[in-house]
């Protein structure tokens, strides 16, 4: 019953909300063994055996929102802030760029230091000094003048996850200044501007319930993302959350293999935070359907500074330890790092 759920899932892209509540309340290893195996056969249609890379720059850990499962919330005064300058970030790309990275992910808190005119003369000098290379950003919400500039400036592609479809959850998650049509807003209007947009959300965040999964992924096969970002909730001791459990390693596999059958051709993250619950965890995501990686290119001085959440990985190491690292790790289970921009399919560079 459940394994022709998931036969009709690849063949239609798409099953109501029942089904996805029906199928995400009777995981078993084997179905998720029949899952994963459907979803890594789809996965190698698109992408063979393939991985791509993206060097994460976290370049601020100033935020004024204060989301509260967030380790860089504004009212976490334990934090030690930072901000990379212009020419610290440039130096990261460099490096990268050596190391064979040929995308960017500009990611941080939304830092007001970062004006508009800020962030789109650092796009302006990074897309000139890399032009072979994707710029993504992942700085939170904006309007979108301030999207539209960015792109204007040369960004590519935008992150930007929804965190959770489900309005009434989205409030138990955010204080009162965020609301969840805002982060909607933010999505279609990135998508519109011509960003190859990304949205997520967390596996096992607090008050989530399968309900509210199935509906994150009815939200995403309706709003067609180039990349779906999904990684589990993990406490982090300095917010309001500190005493909640963790989302499960095997929540994020089922859902990483049913994102896969249901958006065949998106670009999917196995994340640092599915290598923090599990040491496998980044090898198993891909397994499970995934097919990019993002090792953190920000200098080792501040890595210990950007923690979303307890026990984050890859804190201590060089930029061409973790390139390496993953590289070795990849190879180990029959896949390969590729050195390409790695864009979604059907897009043409600019
Ligand atoms: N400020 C930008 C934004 O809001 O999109 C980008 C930075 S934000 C820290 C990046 C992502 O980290 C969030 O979208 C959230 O899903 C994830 N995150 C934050 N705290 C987390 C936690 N405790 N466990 C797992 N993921 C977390
Ligand atoms: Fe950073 Fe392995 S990815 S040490």
């Amino acid at each position: 019953m459940m394994k022709a759920l998931i036969d009709r899932l690849r063949k239609e892209t798409v099953l109501s909300k029942e089904e996805y509540v029906l199928l995400l309340s009777h995981i078993t290893p084997e179905l998720s063994e029949y899952l994963f195996q459907q979803a890594r056969t789809v996965r190698e249609q698109w992408y063979g055996k393939d991985v791509y890379i993206r060097g994460l720059i976290e370049f601020t850990n100033c935020c004024k929102n204060d989301c509260y499962y967030c380790g860089i919330r504004c009212s976490n005064h334990q934090a030690q802030r930072y901000r990379l300058s212009e020419e610290e970030i440039l130096s990261c790309c460099e490096s990268g760029y050596a190391l064979g990275f040929r995308t960017f992910v500009l990611q941080g808190g939304e830092d007001p230091f970062f004006t508009c005119q800020r962030m789109t003369s650092l796009i302006r000098r990074i897309r000139q000094q890399f032009p072979d290379c994707a710029l993504t950003l992942s700085v939170g919400e904006k309007s979108r003048e301030e999207y539209q500039a960015y792109f204007d400036a040369g960004a590519d592609r935008y992150l930007l996850r929804h965190e959770t479809a489900n309005d009434s959850h989205y409030r138990k998650l955010h204080p009162e200044t965020m609301s969840p049509e805002n982060r909607k807003r933010c999505l279609r209007d990135l998508k519109e501007i011509g960003f190859q947009t990304g949205c997520g959300f967390m596996v096992g965040s607090p008050g989530q319930t399968v309900e509210n999964l199935a509906e994150d992924l009815l939200f995403v096969k309706k709003l067609q993302p180039h990349m779906v970002g999904i990684g589990p909730f993990i406490a982090q001791h300095d917010t309001p959350f500190r005493d909640q459990p963790n989302g499960t390693l095997e929540i994020t596999l089922f859902l990483l293999g049913l994102l896969r059958l249901t958006l065949p051709s998106v670009l999917l993250p196995s994340t640092t935070a599915l290598g923090t619950i599990h040491s496998r965890g980044r090898e198993l995501g891909i397994l499970a359907g995934a097919n990019v990686v993002m090792p953190n290119l920000s200098p080792s001085s501040v890595r210990k500074k950007y923690l979303l959440y307890d026990n984050k990985i890859c804190t201590g190491d060089e930029a061409a330890e973790c390139r390496s690292c993953l590289e070795r790790r990849m190879e180990a289970i029959g896949y390969h790092v590729v050195v390409s921009r790695g864009d979604y399919p059907t897009i043409k560079t600019k």
